[in-house]
C-alpha cells in the first residue's frame, strides 16, 4: 500500500500550543503544536463528535471542547475511556507547511 504525505496547514499558522480543525479529501483531523512539534487526530470525538481541533490541549493531551474527554496525541488513547481511541496520523514539515500522512 503507498502512503501519501498532503499539505493541510502552514506550520505558521498553529503555534505551540495550538490546535486546528482541517478539512483534507473531505475528512475532518486535528492537527496541534507541542513545543514545535506537529501531531494529527482524528477531528470527530468518539464520544459525541466533538471537534477535537478545537479543544484544549496540556501535556500532549487533547482536551474535547464538548465533556473533555482527553486523547493522547501520540497514541490516540483516551483517558477517560481506554477503549474509545482516536486515530493518530504521521505529520512533517516540508517548506513550511505541515502534511500528514494517509
Ligand atoms: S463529544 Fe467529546 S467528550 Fe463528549
Amino acid at each position: 500500500m503507498t502512503t501519501t504525505y498532503i499539505d493541510v496547514a502552514e506550520a505558521s499558522s498553529i503555534p505551540p500550543g495550538h490546535g486546528r480543525t482541517v478539512n483534507v479529501q473531505g475528512r475532518e483531523f486535528a492537527v496541534w503544536n507541542v513545543d514545535g512539534h506537529y501531531f494529527c487526530i482524528d477531528d470527530l470525538c468518539p464520544h459525541r463528535g466533538g471537534p477535537l481541533g478545537a479543544g484544549s490541549m496540556k501535556d500532549g493531551t487533547v482536551y474535547c471542547p464538548l465533556h473533555g474527554w482527553g486523547f493522547d496525541l501520540q497514541t490516540g488513547i483516551c483517558s477517560a475511556r481506554p477503549d474509545r481511541p482516536v486515530q493518530t496520523y504521521l505529520t512533517r514539515v516540508i517548506n513550511g507547511q505541515v502534511q500528514i500522512q494517509l
